[in-house]
């Protein structure tokens, strides 16, 4: 949802560390880049419509080398259409700031007609302009940057990360925040701001983050914030630990077929030094998860969006099957416009890999207005969300960068299962030996889901991609625990690959689905062994007598042998199966993608982190 960076140096040139901190963001919005930069009492400003790589062409001519500040920006677009004129950074009509924005100016309108009135001139469709404008104004009548800034956002709603330059000035730079991310890195011969640590890091991993109000003034080698109260705040560094290693591809074409093939390590990393073997029991670092806190929730609400919100699915079975706890799954963009009723009694649990994202933040913060004790489950330390949480758990998945969430999803559900376990062994649901026996399962679990990620299921995989991925559509289904699962295949296709797919629980299929299937039209079917094993059985049987195709990805060998397709899974815990039948579900919509030449990790329209309602 837009990346922005900034820089200034005691000496040297800002271009290239500009971009390199661009391409690292590039995750958060892609469709339209811009730099700003300082020199010789003015501003050079490239902006080009497209990936990155069209502003590099434009850049390679070298103009811009040698300023010393400079801000840039990668477009996810909100107000306008992704052209050059409506890419970032933008200016004010006298040529006094140029300033990069993420996030959404909710009455910018009102704003810009007044400023219409006066007889200011638009040049863009962004909601961004209307800052530029008005910080030039505030520039023009002689206000330093940082109070023209201060002046401007107080006139302001919205959510916002932003950072200007004033064209007179080659020795600061002025950033503020108010809902997304902001993060600065302060060294000796420079500062350096971003939306995100992965754009820092390489600078030093010793980072300030903003809070909400926060304006920021940056110089070479020192930093000085106000408060929303316009206090002078202390915000010091803290230690980030985030391995440059991790964010890069490694031996991989896409981030994505890295991501998930680290899952077996993530699964690891989420869980192993969690795990209380003697007492069949979890330990978590974190605080606000002890026995009494366990015991004292009679229902949980789960809030989240896209994924994150199949992965809360999933946890309601999870909590409900081994904790006894009643659990509820709403899409966090709709459970503010409904009269949610909670309690101190209730667990409001968002789910969030970025934790970064609008409605889920919302939603959660609501939730805690009503009184409910606000947690959080997370991939980023960091985040809004975990601030705004009264307790939280991270999930350790690690940098996530394709577009398409993968790793992130098991290891939410990984870190749901220790919740689950947790809470059902401290409200006396499950005693030492059936916690045990639960945890053991997640050990097993490793090799399995390593085996199921091998060559010979991936060659399998993309064989069956070859005969369907020029199908009219595709259906998903599963049942029980396994109908989230039918929802991410089904997400995970459309996301990437384009291809129109739907998720739905198998036993609804003949309320409508069934009618669309024919010959063409390709059912995936996840079928495990269990009690349900018989009832999907029919399902599939059923697609199959209408002539639809079958891909079954499951256990449950009769239904292996009645479908098209078959990927057969390792049997596991069936409160962690999903995380089994979800990666040959992942590794179908990847090869699919491929074969339809889409751009993998960087998905037409979509953005990794939402930040706007
Ligand atoms: C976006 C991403 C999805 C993600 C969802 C929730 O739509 O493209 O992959 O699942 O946001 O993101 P979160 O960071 O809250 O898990």
């Amino acid at each position: 949802m837009c990346g922005i960076v900034g820089a200034v140096l005691r000496e040297g040139s800002v271009l290239e560390g500009l971009l390199e901190g661009l391409r690292a963001l590039e995750y958060r919005g892609y469709d339209s880049a811009g730099v700003a930069v300082g020199a010789d009492g003015g501003v050079s400003i490239r902006r080009q419509a497209g990936r990155l790589e069209a502003l590099e062409s434009v850049l390679a001519d070298g103009a811009l080398e040698g300023a010393r500040i400079g801000i840039g920006h990668t477009r996810w677009a909100t107000h306008g259409p992704p052209t050059e004129i409506n890419a970032h950074p933008h200016t004010d009509g006298g040529g006094r700031v140029a300033l990069v924005h993420n996030g959404i100016i909710e009455n910018y309108l009102e704003l810009r007609e007044e400023l219409c009135g006066q007889g200011v001139e638009f040049l863009s469709a962004t909601d961004t302009e209307v800052l530029a404008q008005l910080v030039g104004r505030e520039l023009a009548a002689g206000a330093a940057l940082v109070d023209a800034v201060r002046s401007t956002l107080a006139r302001v709603r919205g959510y916002y990360a932003i950072a200007a330059l004033a064209i007179d000035d080659d020795r600061a730079l002025v950033c503020a925040r108010q809902g997304p991310p902001l993060c600065l890195a302060v060294v000796a011969g420079g500062a350096f701001l971003a939306s995100d640590p992965l754009a820092l890091v390489r600078h030093t991993h010793e980072l300030v983050f903003l809070e909400d109000g926060d304006v920021a003034t940056l110089s070479p080698g020192s930093y000085a914030v106000v408060d929303a109260a316009g206090e002078k705040a202390e915000r010091p560094a803290v230690e980030v630990e985030l391995d440059e290693e991790q964010a890069g591809r490694g031996a991989f074409a896409h981030f994505m077929l890295k991501e998930i093939h680290e899952q077996p390590d993530v699964l690891a990393r989420t869980a192993f030094d969690r795990i209380d073997e003697v007492e069949g029991d979890v330990r978590f670092t974190e605080e606000g998860w002890d026995a009494e806190c366990l015991r004292s929730f009679d229902r949980v609400q789960l809030l989240a969006c896209g994924t994150a919100r199949y992965a809360c699915q999933v946890a309601a079975f999870q909590l409900e099957g081994l904790a006894g706890i009643p659990a509820d799954v709403d899409y966090a963009s709709e459970f503010r416009y409904r009269s949610p009723r909670l309690s101190e009694r209730t667990l409001a649990l968002a789910i969030s890999q970025s934790g970064e994202t609008a409605d889920t933040l919302a939603a959660l913060r609501l939730a805690r207005e009503l009184g409910a004790r606000a947690g959080a489950i997370c991939n980023v330390p960091e985040s809004s969300l975990v601030r705004a949480a009264d307790c939280f758990l991270m999930t350790r998945a690690g940098p996530e960068i394709g577009v398409a969430s993968t790793k992130a999803f098991v290891s939410q559900i990984v870190t749901s299962y220790l919740l689950s376990v947790a809470a059902g062994r401290a409200r006396g649901n499950l005693d030492a030996g059936e916690g045990r026996a639960l945890l053991e399962e997640l050990r097993l679990l490793r090799p399995r889901l390593a085996q199921l990620l091998s060559r010979e299921t991936h060659a399998r995989i993309a064989e069956i991609a070859e005969r369907h991925h020029e199908v009219k559509g595709f259906m998903f289904l599963g049942r029980g625990i396994h109908y989230p699962v039918a929802l991410e295949g089904a997400l995970k296709l459309k996301e990437i690959s384009y291809m129109h797919a739907e998720g739905y629980p198998a036993g609804e299929m003949k309320h409508g689905p069934i009618a669309l299937v024919e010959p063409g039209m390709t059912t995936v079917v996840i079928a495990n062994k269990g009690p349900l094993a018989e009832k999907v059985r029919s399902n599939l049987e059923q697609v199959r007598a209408r002539g639809g195709q079958v891909i079954c990805v499951g256990s449950d060998a009769p239904s292996l042998a009645l479908a098209d397709e078959a990927v057969e899974i390792p049997e596991t815990s069936p409160w962690l199966a999903p995380i089994l039948s979800v990666a040959p579900l992942q590794l179908l919509a990847y090869e699919i993608a491929l074969r339809r030449g889409c751009d993998i990790d960087k998905p037409r329209n979509l953005a990794k982190s939402v930040t706007v309602e």
